[in-house]
C-alpha cells in the first residue's frame, strides 16, 4: 500500500466549536478490527472515532457500561461498525474473555490500543501498597494483560499493531505524580521490548505520549474554580497555542495503525503541541 495520510477529518469547525467534522471516510483500515480500551469517553473515544473514520471495525472495551453503550450508539450512527464490551483491564479473566468475544464477533483482531488509565496524586510516604498495586494494575499491568491475550490472535491474522497510550509524564512530570510517571515510563519500556519480540512476526508495538488533552477530566478541571489551571493558561503555555482534542490523538493513532507507518515500531511518539520542548521560563 502506498504511503497516504489517512485521516479524513476537517478542522473547519474547530475554531468556532472546538470539534472536528468527519467529512469523508477513508478505507485505509477497512477489513481491520481494532479493540480500544477505555473507549467510552475522552482520548479512547477520539481514537475509536478516528479508527472508525478510516474504515476499521472498532470494539469499545470499557468498565463504564452506560457511557460505553452511548459511545457505541454514536459510532454506529456515524456509520462505523462497532460493539461495546464491558471490560475491566485489571482482571485477566475479563480481558481474555473480551479478546475472545471480539475475535468471535468480527473474525479476528488486528489493532489493539491500550488507552485505559488514570492519574491520581499520591504522597510517597502515605500511599499504601494496595493503592500502588491498584495504580499499576490499571496504568501498566492492564496493557500487558491485553497484549498477552491479543498477541496469539494477531499471529493467526498474520500480523497486527499494538499502540500503548503513555504520557509526557513518562519523561518529565509533576509533583506527586510518581506512580503515574512510573507506570507511563514502564509502558514505553514494555513497548520497546515487545517490539523486539514480535517484530519478525509482523506485529508492530508503539507508544504514543500525549501532552494535555481536553478529555472529560481535563474539561472538569478547567471549570473547577479550586483548580489553578484554566484552558486559557494551559493554551498560553503550549507552543501550538491550544489544548489538544481527543481526536488529535486519534488521528495519530489511526495513521500509526495503517501500513503507511509500517516501518514505525519499538518507539514512543510524543504528541504535545510542543509542550515538552519548552522550558518553564521560556
Ligand atoms: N487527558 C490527558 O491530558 C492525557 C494526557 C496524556 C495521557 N493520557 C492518557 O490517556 C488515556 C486516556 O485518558 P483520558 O484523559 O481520556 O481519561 P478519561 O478518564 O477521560 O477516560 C478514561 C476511560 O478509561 C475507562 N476506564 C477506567 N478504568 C478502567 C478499567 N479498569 N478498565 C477499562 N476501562 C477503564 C473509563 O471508564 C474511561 O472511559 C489514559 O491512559 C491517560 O493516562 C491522558
Amino acid at each position: 500500500m502506498g504511503a497516504q495520510f489517512p485521516v479524513q477529518i476537517h478542522r473547519a469547525l474547530a475554531e468556532s466549536k472546538g470539534t472536528y467534522l468527519i467529512t469523508e471516510k477513508s478505507a485505509l483500515l477497512s477489513r481491520k478490527v481494532a479493540l480500544v480500551t477505555g473507549a467510552a469517553r475522552g482520548i479512547g473515544k477520539g481514537i475509536a472515532q478516528q479508527l472508525g473514520a478510516n474504515g476499521a471495525t472498532v470494539v469499545l472495551a470499557d468498565i463504564d457500561v452506560e457511557a460505553g453503550q452511548k459511545t457505541a450508539r454514536e459510532l454506529t450512527e456515524s456509520g462505523v461498525q462497532t460493539s461495546f464490551i464491558e471490560t475491566d483491564v485489571r482482571s485477566e479473566a475479563v480481558v481474555a474473555a473480551a479478546m475472545t468475544h471480539a475475535e468471535a464477533q468480527f473474525g479476528g483482531l488486528d489493532i489493539l490500543v491500550n488507552n485505559a488509565g488514570a492519574n491520581l496524586n499520591f504522597d510517597a510516604t502515605t500511599m499504601t501498597s494496595n493503592e500502588w498495586d491498584e495504580s499499576m494494575a490499571l496504568d501498566l499491568r492492564g496493557a500487558w494483560l491485553c497484549c498477552k491475550h491479543v498477541l496469539p490472535k494477531m499471529l493467526v491474522r498474520g500480523g497486527g499493531v499494538i499502540i500503548n497510550i503513555s504520557s509526557i509524564h513518562a519523561n518529565a512530570t509533576s509533583y506527586n505524580f510518581f506512580p503515574y510517571a512510573a507506570a507511563k515510563a514502564g509502558l514505553i519500556g514494555m513497548t520497546k521490548s515487545l517490539a523486539l519480540d514480535w517484530g519478525k512476526k509482523n506485529i508492530r508495538v508503539l507508544a504514543v505520549s500525549p501532552g494535555l488533552v481536553k478529555s472529560d477530566a481535563v474539561v472538569k478541571a478547567f471549570a473547577d474554580p479550586e483548580h489553578s489551571l484554566t484552558e486559557a493558561s494551559a493554551a498560553a503555555s503550549i507552543p501550538a497555542g491550544f489544548v489538544a482534542l481527543p481526536e488529535d490523538i486519534g488521528g495519530l493513532v489511526a495513521f500509526l495503525a495503517t501500513d503507511a507507518a509500517r516501518y514505525i515500531t519499538g518507539t514512543n511518539i510524543v504528541i504535545d503541541g510542543g509542550q515538552s520542548a519548552r522550558l518553564a521560563d521560556a
